[in-house]
């Protein structure tokens, strides 16, 4: 176990009751069953504290028996009959008829009764985890049936957690967002993007924080660009029906902002969720949607090859499974430093990174030999979780030769430490649970993504002719296009 300095906060989650809608959904099976039992396992659970999961689909004891270990076992936990039965103990299912009133008059009842059961005092947190269409009529249903406390109130809390899409265009976005305010506050509201959960993505504020040695040198005098990449390995994964309408920008595009946000954004004044919230926005706020021109010129989006023959996939389909381009941060931190950015699908590589790139040296010797970037530090999110710093020393020996060096901070060194720490679902849930809204999306980060985003769809739908739909063979990394995007700016990706 390593020491810790000085700082720790602790995030404490609430005594509350956790309501899955929703619970028989991919994302529920995949995603928030397992973490909710790893909380339980790794002791970060609240100390009172029961599930409801709540669905259309009947399910009687045993069909919510085998649904629990089914999902338990795909995410990879083989709980012990102790511990599956005290999860089971903790976790009902009730029916849900959400358009009846009825419904909410029966959930209110059975919340009371678990609330009293548990030693929890109506505090409720409502996982939304079903297609966006349903968020509004449930959420006006929840408050009209008195389910929705009032956020003034400090003896009891309800909050909501939604994920992505936030919609399927700025309009609809807004619309929806309209629709939620007028039953829920938003400091009642926590928009997931699970990116924001992940531990090398917060140890990049971390360590920006506590080492003076990157703020003093965070910034355009000294990193010449920064690289931003997420490219997935697989394809489809028999989700065509999906992607088919989303397409790898709006799929991405959420993932893509934040990890430039905290990359980028100055730092706050303090660790709570406000302070962190005014300076993201402050970030958002200097970087200018792309205009046509730009995405024309600065943007290269591609398919792979066999895409259209995926099966669910329409023969002509015009939808962009790669998008690689370049954007700038309009403020004196970073004016003149370009952000490129490159996402995609089947591209033989599971890697999720950032790259900080130094300025080459200038002095010297150095005024007539190119060796490069000497100095990049690399954020690997994942599959690995490491910080590397690479630079050039001397090579050992009589001859003064330079090498290029690397140093690591491996996150995962102590595996006995890592299995305890949260997930990133495991810790947004704690987050959410403790009314820590940091790591969450506020609504102006949400319209502000959907107005980039806007940038480029908008000028697809001008076609081929307005912006080229590029190919890449299965199993590489984007179309040449991409690499020319840094090329023309003397630059490759790393
Ligand atoms: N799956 C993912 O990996 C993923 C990733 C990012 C974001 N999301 C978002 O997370 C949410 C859930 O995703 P999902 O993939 O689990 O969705 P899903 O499988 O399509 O739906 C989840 C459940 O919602 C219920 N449902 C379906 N249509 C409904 C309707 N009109 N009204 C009320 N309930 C309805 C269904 O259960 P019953 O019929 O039993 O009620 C279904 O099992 C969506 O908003 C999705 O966009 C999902």
């Amino acid at each position: 176990m390593q020491e810790t300095l000085g700082f720790c906060q602790e995030t404490r989650p609430e005594s509350c009751g956790f309501i899955l809608f929703g619970a028989t959904g991919d994302l529920a099976g995949r995603k928030i069953i397992p973490a909710l039992f790893g909380l339980c396992e790794k002791n970060i659970a609240p100390k009172n504290f029961y599930i409801l999961l709540a669905a259309r689909t009947p399910l009687d004891r045993s069909g919510l028996e085998s649904r629990l270990r089914a999902s338990l076992t795909k995410a990879g936990f083989t709980p012990s009959p102790e511990s599956f039965s005290a999860f089971q103990e903790r976790t009902e299912y009730m029916q849900a008829d959400y358009e009846s009133e009825d419904f909410y008059k029966r959930l209110s009842l059975r919340l009371a009764v678990l609330d009293a059961r548990s030693g929890v005092k109506k505090k409720r947190l409502f996982y939304l985890a079903m297609p966006p269409a349903a968020f509004e009529p449930i959420v006006g249903r929840l408050k009209s049936g008195g389910l929705l406390s009032d956020p003034e109130d400090c003896s009891c809390w309800s909050r909501l957690i939604i994920e992505k899409p936030y919609g399927a265009s700025l309009e609809g976005a807004a619309s929806l967002d309209a629709g939620l305010k007028t039953s829920a506050s938003e400091s009642q509201v926590y928009r997931i993007d699970h990116f924001t959960g992940k531990e090398t993505v917060q140890n990049v504020l971390a360590l920006r924080s506590a080492n003076r040695v990157f703020e003093a040198t965070w910034n355009n005098r000294f990193v010449d660009h920064v690289q931003i990449t997420v490219l997935e390995e697989l394809g489809l994964e028999g989700r065509a029906n999906f992607f088919e309408h989303m397409g790898l920008a709006q799929d991405m595009m959420s993932h893509i902002l934040q990890l430039a946000a905290i990359t980028a954004m100055d730092l706050p004044a303090t660790f709570r969720d406000t302070d962190f919230k005014a300076e993201k926005k402050r970030f958002f706020e200097s970087v200018h949607p792309l205009d046509r021109e730009a995405v024309v010129k600065q943007s290269v989006r591609a398919q792979y090859a066999g895409y259209r023959a995926e099966p669910g996939v329409a023969p002509a389909s015009p939808v962009e499974t790669f998008l690689a381009f370049k954007f700038g941060v309009d403020n004196d931190r970073w004016r003149g430093v370009p952000f490129y950015v490159r996402a995609g699908k089947k591209t033989g590589l599971k890697k999720t990174r950032i790259d900080l790139v130094y300025k080459k040296p200038d002095l010297g010797i150095f005024k007539h030999i190119d060796i490069g970037y000497p100095n990049v530090f690399t954020f690997n999110i994942q599959p690995d979780e490491d910080i590397t710093f690479s630079l050039v020393s001397k090579h050992p020996g009589p001859k003064l030769c330079f090498t290029p060096r690397s140093m690591r901070l491996d996150y995962r060194a102590d595996v006995k430490e890592a299995q305890s720490y949260p997930t990133d679902y495991e810790r947004l849930l704690i987050e959410a649970m403790s009314g820590d809204q940091t790591l969450f999306l506020s609504s102006f980060e949400i319209r502000f993504m959907w107005e980039f985003l806007s940038s480029f769809t908008g000028t697809w739908k001008g076609g081929p002719q307005a912006s080229p739909l590029y190919s890449y063979a299965d199993g590489t990394a984007g179309p040449a296009e991409a690499a020319d995007l840094l090329k023309k700016d003397g630059r490759a990706w790393l």
